[in-house]
């Protein structure tokens, strides 16, 4: 499996966002599905195909600062010390939008979330293009991310003109989306700690929630078809495991005795690497139910019981 895109292939790609198709690409957290930011019906086929809700908006891409700050109105001092200190990265910025941009994107809203993301043929494509790429995660409404090119194909398979295959996501969860709006405030935890934005800002902390449509901040979100129940400790996992078609996961001090386990990580990072091509893969098992560890501590660990939790809502 590649890590990069041939030129060849980058124009390729450029030629179908230029002419209003659509490209599933790699990003450091999960691969997007990105159409011309600037092309609405492009824009609306996302939408179909992903058989999302119109009015979600959706998060454009950019290779630089200065193509992010087109589709803004407003970037206030936040906005410039985040985006100076984690671009390219997995954060969103959420800020006043360009009225005369990126519309349909974002959802009619008159804020919009932009990203330069950190991976080298997400980074190709977008210098490429030259313009924004809008973009979710690109699998169906309500399903797990996809982490690998394999995943995308599964998902969506001919309904997406082009994916260009990147190799696994190296964080595998989504981007920290913060909006710089005023008072910042984290609309959805992810690759970065509400520790460090705080940190970075210069603030003792930073509000996690607030008001959004974001389909992310949905209780029910980012599930697969196997029942999941969550588990403070690992004390009656064999228990609960016994019987019917389990699959098991967590960090590996909790869960490495138990059998069908799918995921022992050795690190917070791990978890998050692994945990959406593990929620595929009891899927593909026909697994019934997933029992998922929750990882302690702050930071990245937070995103993973989020996302679990998500995964688990009834
Ligand atoms: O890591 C990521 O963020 C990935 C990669 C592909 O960049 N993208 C991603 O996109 O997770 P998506 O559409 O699955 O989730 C984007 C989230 C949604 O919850 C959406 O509602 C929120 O961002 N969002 C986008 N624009 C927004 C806005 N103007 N105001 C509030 N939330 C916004
Ligand atoms: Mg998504």
């Amino acid at each position: 499996m590649s890590t990069g895109a041939t030129r060849s292939e980058i124009e390729h790609a450029t030629e179908i966002l230029r002419s209003g198709g659509l490209v599933a690409f790699p990003t450091e957290t999960v691969y997007g599905l990105g159409a011309s930011a600037d092309i609405d019906h492009a824009v609306h086929s996302i939408f179909e195909v992903k058989r999302r809700p119109q009015s979600h908006p959706v998060i454009v891409h950019t290779h630089d600062v200065s193509t992010a700050q087109q589709y803004a109105a407003e970037w206030n001092a936040h906005a410039v010390t985040l985006a100076a200190q984690f671009w390219p990265g997995p954060l969103t910025l959420v800020v006043p939008r360009n009225p005369n941009r990126a519309s349909v994107a974002a959802g009619g809203l008159a804020t919009i979330g932009l990203r330069i993301p950190d991976h080298p043929v997400a980074l190709d494509l977008l210098r490429s293009l030259g313009s924004g790429v809008a973009a979710p995660s690109a699998n169906r409404f309500g399903s797990v991310s996809p982490t690998t090119a394999e995943h995308v194909w599964d998902d969506l398979g001919d309904d997406v003109e082009l994916i260009l295959d990147g190799g696994p996501c190296r964080s595998g969860v989504e981007s920290t989306i913060v909006e710089c709006i005023d008072e910042p405030k984290i609309l959805r935890l992810g690759g970065i700690s509400d520790g460090e934005i705080a940190e970075v800002l210069g603030l003792d902390g930073v509000a996690i929630g607030g008001t959004t449509s974001a389909p992310g901040t949905l209780a029910k979100h980012y599930s697969p078809r196997a029942r999941v129940l969550v588990l403070e400790h690992a004390d009656h996992i064999d228990r609960l495991a016994e019987g019917g078609d389990v699959r098991v996961i967590g960090m590996h001090e909790d869960v490495t005795m138990s059998p069908h386990v799918i995921l022992a990580a050795q690190t917070v990072e791990e978890y998050a690497h692994g945990l959406y091509a593990a929620l595929r893969s009891a899927d593909d098992e026909g697994a019934g139910l997933i029992l998922a560890v929750l990882p302690k501590g702050e930071g990245l660990a937070r995103t993973v019981r989020d996302r679990l939790q998500r995964a688990a809502a009834p």
